[in-house]
């Protein structure tokens, strides 16, 4: 569906003359919760945005109105559920990003199958509402998904959208910049460098196995057994957190510096007009549709209309053949129960 090219150069920063020149509204829907209130926080400091607009279902006039005294150009507005306040928090957003919905508690992972389950129905069903009102007041904005589990909210958002005939594959991404950031982080630690200077690509999807850093193509060199170490921590850095907050709660500023990052991506392309903004995240991808794997995350050019093109993987090691291979199938899996979610319920 999208042209496909190996990347060859970092990105290139450049301006069309077509860029367009006011700015966007955003809005944040989860506002008032962990990552929702340091993302909003973030957002406040962007000049991109005209309108910072944040929806939960409590708390959002007092997180409104504390950053609205911000001295930065942008309106802030809180809406939560009465008086259409769904409706009024979407309408006109060029930009939906979605942090709504219950983060994971500790042990919580394939032994504990009961409440993992109920975690993904509850928020598969915080998304595919959330996803209706977009289709229903913002046909035509960028969804930027968080809430978990990203593999399956994905397909729940382009569901959704297909039903209301709205979807455009270009505009519905999954956040998984947080494994970008973290590979970043991690592999610059071991070998005590900037992580500025560290880019890590991460390609799959944003759970476990599903998280394949190419650590091949990064500047850095590692032995074996600090490539199986490293790809280990990154695929599983989550549960750290989570073990450490110990019952409170998922990554949240971590999470909330790399959606600002993602959002702000977003919004040179779609509001500056910035040519060669390249962010990987999880799309509609026909990188391996032959697997029957139709959602995949790899770098992605962003441009005016979302995604622009989108790149393979590039030259894998033998080790992360290996990993895209362990990838895949969970992967198809995750993305199918999505789907079924959302054409049963
Ligand atoms: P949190 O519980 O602190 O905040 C979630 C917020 O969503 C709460 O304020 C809650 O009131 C709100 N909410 C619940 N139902 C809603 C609805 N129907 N409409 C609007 N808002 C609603 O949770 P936290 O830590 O902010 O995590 C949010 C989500 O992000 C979780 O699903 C978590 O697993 C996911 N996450 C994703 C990451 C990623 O890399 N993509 C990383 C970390 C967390």
């Amino acid at each position: 569906m999208f042209a496909l090219r190996q990347v060859t150069s970092t990105t290139k920063r450049a301006f069309s003359s077509s860029a367009v020149s006011q700015a966007a509204k955003v809005a944040v829907l989860g506002a008032a919760g962990g990552i929702g209130q340091p993302l909003s926080l973030l957002l406040k400091h962007n000049d991109s945005i005209s309108h910072l607009s944040l929806y939960d279902i409590v708390n959002t006039p007092g997180v409104a109105a504390d950053l609205s005294h911000i001295n930065t150009k942008s309106k802030v507005t809180g809406y939560v559920p009465a008086n259409d306040g769904l409706k009024h928090a979407v309408t006109g957003a060029d930009v939906i990003v979605i942090p709504a919905g219950v983060p994971r508690k500790p042990g919580m992972t394939r032994d504990d199958l009961f409440n993992v389950w109920l975690l993904i129905a509850t928020n598969a069903g915080i998304v595919r509402d959330l996803a209706t009102a977009a289709a229903q007041y913002a046909p035509k904005a960028h969804l930027a998904v968080i809430s978990n589990p990203v593999n399956s909210t994905v397909p729940i958002v382009s569901e959704v959208l297909k039903k209301h005939n709205v979807y455009d594959p270009r505009r519905v991404f999954g956040v998984t910049t947080l494994d970008i950031v973290r590979a970043s982080r991690f592999a610059s630690e071991l070998k005590d460098t900037d992580p500025k200077n560290v880019n890590v690509t991460v390609v799959g999807g944003h759970s476990g196995v599903t998280i394949v850093p190419l650590l091949s193509q990064c500047p850095l060199s590692f032995s074996d057994e600090e490539l199986k170490a490293l790809t280990h921590r990154i695929q599983f850095g989550g549960d750290e957190v989570v073990k450490a907050k110990a019952g409170t709660g998922s990554a949240t500023l971590s999470m909330a510096f790399a959606a600002a990052r993602f959002t702000d991506s977003l919004l040179r392309a779609i509001v500056k007009g910035e040519k060669g903004v390249i962010e990987p995240t999880f799309v509609k991808s026909d990188l391996y549709a032959s697997d029957g794997v139709e959602f995949f995350a790899s770098n992605v050019e962003l441009g005016p209309d979302g995604v622009k093109q989108i790149f393979p993987v590039g030259k894998l090691s033998d080790y992360e053949q290996e990993l895209i291979n362990a990838a895949l199938p969970e992967l198809k899996k995750n993305i199918e129960k999505g789907i079924k979610f959302a054409n049963e319920n």
